[in-house]
């Protein structure tokens, strides 16, 4: 330990030495500690009791500008390097936050223009966080310029694992700089005027542009196309606030640092594609927490394989409820044990790595109240008790998960721009894709115990069943895709609103699926928000359609597996669902949302008309099977997520981790965890 301090005190001197990458395990937990809020003289206890947790990283300074920097281009280093020393002496390893989510007081003052202006055009003030414009181009600066004193002071250390950019990043904003880059994003996309009108068909309500200083900003009911292209915009412009500072750590930094950023606490969030801004990264982390309530295990689970999705490979989740928040309408404690089911629910879903947020909360700022792992004395708190438990699972497990990562033959298509879409204008606000979606997820998980979430964009061929509910815009781009994974023996179901809009936001005048249909043999006639359920009935079933139906005409060649029954007069004897061979493989349209009985034999349908042959375990309801695998063993996770013990048989002796010998047939305790593993 003593060597590894001094090698990084030289390099924090400016020696060029070559050292060692310090040694993170394969599978992590943490927390994010906050060493500049405490006397440096607590920092060794509170490490001790972190190391004793089985804590091996801490994320540090994503709030700490002000101590990073307390005036500007006045540098105050040099008690990071004091705080990752005193972490390596316990052997805890950094994740390094720049600070760029929390200006210092004397830059608002010094810089009011880089504060954030709200839609109505307020502008921010200090005193809170995320007050700065992400478009601002002095802030940039002014972050470039901090990140590249970090990245060179730390870029070489070896106790420092990754870095962190900014924090969660949230909001967009309507300063003059944003407008201009807003304008200039525009002009780049479409050149002409004459384009963007054409595409956002500005004849309509005289919305038609003759200058681009014309065209307003704004998320209101404006112009689909305008919408669209906005969202794009903010993705870009997050993009780019990214890269600015990706670079500034790319230019000093160690290979071996990762960079990644915190993608927030509520995966489904759509202020801007995180697949995008997912693309520069290395590493995705996003934050699991429950908020009120309990662990849904479905919901949870499928926003682990959504944020897998975003660079289809194992990810981290930053931070994680210990027991509770402070920020929800009831901040109620998850259940003793329930944390750690859904620690492992994390890894079984493919996390490498679990961190807490927080270990101690600040005397004082806004979070008092939040769940932590020791209080405001530093002793340990009662949650302690559980962190610990799954730091020494996770030493255990570790090996055994080294190089392994969830394996799935059914992939459910999640796209922003439909996403974006459909919420600008729902037709019905009972209309919730994620329900939908999850909907998809739910009995498909079931059948093959593992789904991945993935975008439109990314490679196909690997699935043999792909299902696409509510993929509103689909471009001529992505229908040739989508057409060859068909013919290339893919089975390809798409779900209620599929293909209604092109890329501008625009209704295809070939109606739904618009370039899918001449593919399908099938267009929708009529689309339709329900307020009463219409009986459904066809080779699929029996049972309802709900919230949203749509009338399909298939041509000769493609089959019906659904009608609409007696009820509303627009969809009696209608097709409801439909199904064509092309190529090798099959294209299917789903065009309503089924209740869950029917969906459930939909989606037994779905499985085995595409070949799909998971490798499931039999087990009890409630309980839930996550498998990684490497080329020469499998690891099974099963999670008891009820309040009752449940029996598993295993159809073959596997290896118990966490306690060892073998295991054939075994009781889960309530919210119990087993790990299996098996060689391949
Ligand atoms: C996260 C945020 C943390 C902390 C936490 C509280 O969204 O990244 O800084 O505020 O919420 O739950």
């Amino acid at each position: 330990m003593r060597v590894r301090a001094m090698l990084a005190a030289l390099l924090a001197l400016g020696c060029a030495v070559a050292l060692r990458a310090a040694e993170a395990p394969p599978l992590i937990l943490g927390v994010a500690w906050y060493p500049e809020q405490w006397p440096e003289k607590q920092w060794d206890a509170d490490l001790g009791l972190m190391q004793a947790a089985g804590i091996r990283v801490v994320r540090i300074g994503e709030f700490a500008w002000s101590s990073m920097e307390p005036a500007e281009g006045r540098y105050t280093l040099e008690w990071i390097d004091r705080a990752i020393a005193a972490a390596a002496r316990h052997d805890i390893t950094i994740v390094l936050g720049t600070p760029t989510d929390a200006p210092p007081a004397w830059l608002t003052r010094k810089y009011p223009e880089t504060l954030r202006v709200d839609e109505e055009g307020r502008r921010l003030q200090h005193g809170s966080r995320r007050q700065f414009s992400y478009a601002s181009v002095k802030y940039r600066e002014l972050c470039r310029a901090v990140v590249e004193q970090l990245a060179r002071r730390f870029g070489g250390n070896p106790d420092v694992i990754g870095w962190q950019i900014g924090n969660e990043y949230t909001d967009d904003s309507f300063d003059a700089d944003a407008v201009r880059l807003f304008h200039e994003w525009l002009r780049a996309k479409y050149g002409t005027l004459e384009a963007l009108n054409r595409r956002w068909a500005t004849a309509y309500w005289s919305q038609t542009y003759d200058t681009w200083e014309e065209i307003p900003m704004g998320t209101g009911r404006g112009n689909p196309g305008l919408l669209l292209d906005y969202k794009r915009f903010v993705t870009d412009q997050w993009r780019g606030f990214q890269r600015n500072q990706l670079d500034a750590i790319r230019r000093y930094a160690a290979k071996r640092q990762f960079i990644t950023t915190n993608l927030g606490g509520l995966g489904w969030a759509n202020r801007f594609n995180r697949t995008d801004i997912a693309a520069d990264l290395d590493l995705i982390s996003w934050d699991a927490y429950v908020g009120q309530g309990h662990l849904e295990p479905y919901r949870m689970g499928a926003t682990h394989d959504l944020a897998r999705g975003w660079k289809q490979r194992n990810f981290w989740v930053m931070e994680m409820q210990p027991g509770f928040v402070d920020w929800a309408g009831v901040s109620n404690s998850l259940d003793p044990g329930d944390t750690r089911a859904m620690a492992w629910q994390a890894v079984g879903h493919g996390a490498d790595a679990v961190a807490f947020w927080q270990w101690r909360s600040a005397l004082n700022g806004q979070e008092q109240y939040h769940g932590s792992l020791v209080g405001p004395d530093g002793g340990p708190l009662p949650f302690y008790a559980e962190a610990r438990q799954i730091g020494a699972d996770f030493a255990k497990a570790g090996e055994t998960l080294r190089g392994t990562a969830p394996a799935s033959q059914v992939a459910i298509l999640h796209d922003y721009d439909s996403r974006w879409a459909i919420d600008f204008h729902r037709q019905t606000n009972r209309y919730d894709q994620l329900e939908v979606l999850l909907g998809y997820y739910r009995p498909l998980r079931d059948l093959t115990q593992s789904v991945d979430i993935v975008d439109p964009r990314a490679p196909l061929d690997s699935y043999k069943l792909v299902a696409a509910p509510s993929l509103n815009v689909i471009s001529e781009n992505l229908a040739k895709r989508l057409k060859s994974y068909v013919e290339g023996g893919g089975t390809l179901v798409l779900g209620p609103r599929s293909g209604m809009k092109d890329e501008f936001n625009a209704l295809d005048t070939r109606r739904q699926p618009g370039p899918l249909g001449g593919v399908l043999g099938a267009r929708v006639e009529q689309f339709y928000a329900l307020l009463e359920d219409a009986p459904l009935a066809g080779a699929l079933g029996k049972g309802r359609a709900t919230i949203w139906a749509e009338t399909l005409a298939p041509a000769s060649g493609t089959e019906t597996l659904l009608e609409y029954g007696a009820g509303n007069g627009w969809l009696e004897g209608h097709a409801a669902a439909v199904v064509r061979k092309l190529g090798k493989g099959r294209i299917a349209y789903l065009g309503a949302v089924l209740d869950p009985a029917l969906m459930r034999a939909a989606a037994k349908w779905m499985v085995e008309t595409a070949g799909v042959r998971a490798e499931t375990l039999p087990v009890p309801e409630g309980v839930e099977v996550c498998r990684r695998v490497a080329s020469d063993r499998e690891v099974f996770i099963l999670i008891n997520h009820t309040a009752r013990p449940a029996t598993v048989s295993l159809p073959r002796p596997m290896t118990d981790v966490l306690n060892g010998g073998e295991i054939r047939e075994r009781e889960i305790a309530p919210r119990g965890v087993v790990v299996a593993s098996v060689r391949r």
